[in-house]
């Protein structure tokens, strides 16, 4: 079986990480990954951004909690309530203590932004499963975080944060295996209807 497909059947979401973090060079090559996705346009392309600092990303997860939190209080975002209990625990990380986090930004002036950072994030998770490092999209966040970071990233306005990925050497085995529904059908050229 090719490597690649053998690398994409075997990724997991990896929610338990060692403390150890990665070298700067393996960060690099993982966000070039992600640089290397298909791009639509010349210009306007995702920006990459790599946080370590223990304090900016307790502090993003706290601050991400709490909104949603008061979003939902507030009848908003509904398709959290089933997080309320995880998000009410102080201790719950939402980037589950990853020792990095890649942020991935597009440019809204591009009309495909999210998908070219949808696509870096696929390559850039796979890159690493193949390394033997962990990832998990991050779903629990907002652009409000971007408070926290603006001190220290120099960005055009018009980029968005699109993706964040905890990335790590996962600790322990990854015991989630379970297999997908099918949710595909074939359509031959036979059955397409007139
Ligand atoms: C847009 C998006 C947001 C996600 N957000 C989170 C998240 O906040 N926390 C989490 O643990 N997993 C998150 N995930 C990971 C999914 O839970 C995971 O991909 C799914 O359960 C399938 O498992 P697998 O990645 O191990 O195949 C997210 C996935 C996507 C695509």
């Amino acid at each position: 079986m090719p490597k690649i497909i053998d690398t994409i059947r075997t990724r997991k979401s990896v929610r338990q990480y060692q403390k150890s973090k990665l070298s700067m060079r393996l960060i690099e090559q993982l966000i070039n990954s992600g640089r290397c996705a298909p791009v639509s346009m010349d210009d306007h392309h995702p920006f990459f951004f790599a946080v370590e600092h223990r304090e900016i990303l307790d502090k993003i997860s706290d601050y991400s909690k709490k909104t949603i939190l008061a979003d939902l209080e507030k009848g908003k975002s509904q398709h959290y309530k089933m997080y309320t209990k995880i998000l009410m625990n102080p201790n719950f990380d939402i980037f589950y203590n990853a020792p990095q986090v890649i942020f991935i930004f597009g440019d809204s002036r591009n009309p495909h932004f999210v998908q070219e950072c949808s696509f870096s994030a696929m390559n850039i998770m796979l890159a690493a499963h193949e390394k033997n490092i962990g990832t998990c999209m991050v779903g629990f966040l907002n652009e409000g975080f971007m408070r926290f970071l603006n001190k220290r990233i120099i960005m055009p306005q018009t980029y968005k944060f699109t993706v964040a990925l905890s990335v790590g050497y996962p600790k322990g085995k990854n015991k989630s295996d379970k297999r997908r529904k099918k949710l595909y059908q074939y359509l031959s050229r036979d059955e397409i209807p007139d």
